[in-house]
């Protein structure tokens, strides 16, 4: 196993995601976890995350030495690297050169961590101060274009760092790098998520044994995968439940039920549509929205779930990412965001979470969900869809039946298109949006109408994303399709933009 110590990146999952992916087990835990939980029997090295910080801050995630000391191989990435070079006594300065994105790196001296790797090759940068003398002890690696330090080691005390994120697949060889340094560990490789799906049988059956248990449902990988899973599991002992918020998609509430009838799935259909519109009725900020939409879905869950009788366990679709944002010292990420999910509910309801899936990432999920449960490819390679659906698409603005229903008919068609052109697949999510208001002209006359806004983005794990090149002919036709057949619309608009800066959703 590989330990990663969080210093409060929000690239850290990236890294427990590609370690995994190479095949090694790995965990995350805060930067100031005790060292005698850190270095526990089994462990083979330990990676220390980028962060936010300098450490000259006054919080700086500053972690205790003896993880430095344990002669276990070390890797630190970006603020990992200042924060060994600043604890081992090397000097780390700000400087008015800072390095962000694309950077060319140089190798200046051989190591088994840049084995098999050109001499020079892009890397992804993000940092303010450099280390501008490494502790003592310790070799430079590489330089970057700004002649800053990137790469240190001390070989014998088995010590590396880099100043960029081998995480990112936006640095070339990062895989390699990583994969690196697991050889330097000698991390035996025996991560499969085909094999964690074994123990995770064993470990819900265990849990659930004799009990009667409800879920939400709502038709996306995750909750049908944890479904599915407890319905093999507990058969009529578990009921899942469908709730309908009026914020769904176009047809998605009948598309849904189809595709969990041909899964064999009792599932209870709740419509409180009109209920949760009227919650939200004058709402226009983003997190007042989250937050009543969070609190509705509770409210009608714990309704429907009190009719069943017996009830003692709740069956969510927890994934690692989710329960790192609730750990992480600092939670940065989960700071930019409220989620939706049915927080608060087991307490209220005194019931016992069943998470199938937290210690994974969606793409294991989505193997399993393939591999292990047989679930249709439609349901596995579905994008993905908010929780607060539709309403957090109305941006900025009031949520109306108005404009739900000039959202879902551009929806609609976007989605439609991206089918019919065979680009749905080579897309991770694609969704619209409507904007507000604007001026334009039909014929002879002024209007005055909504906006549209586009986007479809491709990325691995929804860390980070790119926006899907659509070459101008398809955005052309598709703009188009929407202002001829949706009135009330009179502009398009696509958004190009990266993740990050921005966010995959607009609000
Ligand atoms: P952002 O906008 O944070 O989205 O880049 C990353 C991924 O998360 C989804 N998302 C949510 N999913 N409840 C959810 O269940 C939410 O509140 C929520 N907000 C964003 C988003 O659609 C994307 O796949």
């Amino acid at each position: 196993m590989i330990t990663i110590i969080d210093c409060g990146s929000q690239l850290t999952q990236n890294i427990a995601r590609r370690v995994r992916e190479l095949g090694v087990y790995t965990e995350i835990v805060p930067f100031n976890t005790p060292p005698d939980r850190v270095l526990k029997e089994g462990l083979e090295g330990i990676i220390i995350s980028g962060g936010q910080f300098s450490v000259y801050d006054q919080n700086a995630p500053l972690y205790d030495k003896k993880l430095l000391e344990s002669g276990l191989p070390v890797l630190g990435i970006c603020y990992g690297m200042q924060s060994i070079s600043h604890i081992l006594g090397g000097q780390v300065s700000p400087t008015n050169e800072r390095e962000y994105g694309r950077t060319k790196l140089s190798l200046t001296k051989e190591s088994p961590l840049f084995e098999g790797i050109p001499k020079e090759f892009n890397v992804w940068m993000s940092h303010g101060d450099v280390v501008k003398i490494p502790p003592s002890g310790f070799n430079t690696l590489a330089t970057s274009q700004k002649r800053h330090i990137s790469a240190i080691q001390n070989s014998e005390r088995n010590i590396y760092a880099v100043q960029f994120h081998p995480e990112l697949d936006r640095t070339q060889y990062g895989r390699k790098i990583l994969d690196n340094f697991l050889k330097i560990c000698q991390a035996k490789k025996t991560w499969d998520s085909s094999k964690m799906y074994q123990t995770i049988v064993e470990r819900i059956s265990g849990q659930i044994e004799g009990k009667v248990g409800v879920g939400g449902i709502s038709g996306g990988v995750d909750s049908t995968t944890a479904c599915v899973l407890l319905r093999n599991l507990a058969e009529n002992d578990f009921y899942p439940i469908f709730i309908d918020n009026g914020l769904l998609r176009l047809g998605e509430k009948q598309e849904v039920k189809n595709s969990l009838d041909s899964l064999g799935l009792r599932v209870e259909y709740i419509d409180a549509s009109i209920r949760f519109l009227s919650v939200l009725s004058g709402i226009s900020n983003p997190d007042e929205k989250r937050k009543i939409i969070g609190h509705e879905f509770v409210s009608v869950f714990e309704e429907e779930a009190r009719k069943i009788r017996g009830v003692s366990y709740l069956v969510q679709g927890t994934l690692y990412p989710d329960v790192i944002e609730s750990v992480s010292v600092y939670g940065s990420s989960s700071k930019i965001k409220r989620h939706h999910n049915v927080g608060g509910l087991p307490e209220k309801m005194n019931l016992e979470v069943v998470e199938p899936f937290r210690s994974m990432f969606k793409d294991e999920v989505r193997k399993i969900a393939e591999e292990q449960l047989g679930l249709p490819k439609e349901i596995v390679w579905r994008h993905p869809f908010p929780g607060p659906g539709l309403g957090i698409r109305v941006v900025g603005q009031e949520i109306t039946e108005e404009k739900l229903d000039i959202l879902r008919k551009a929806d609609a068609i976007f989605i439609g298109e991206l089918r019919q052109r065979n680009l749905y697949d080579k897309i991770s999510q694609a969704l619209a949006g409507i904007l507000t208001k604007s001026v334009g002209v039909l014929g002879d006359e002024g209007t005055y109408e909504y906006g549209i806004c586009l986007r479809a983005v491709v990325t691995n794990d929804f860390m980070d994303a790119d926006a899907f090149p659509f070459s101008n002919k398809q955005r052309q036709e598709i703009t188009h399709k929407i202002i001829n057949e949706i009135k009330g619309v009179n502009r398009v608009f696509w958004d190009e933009t990266s993740k990050p800066p921005a966010t995959i959703e607009w609000e």
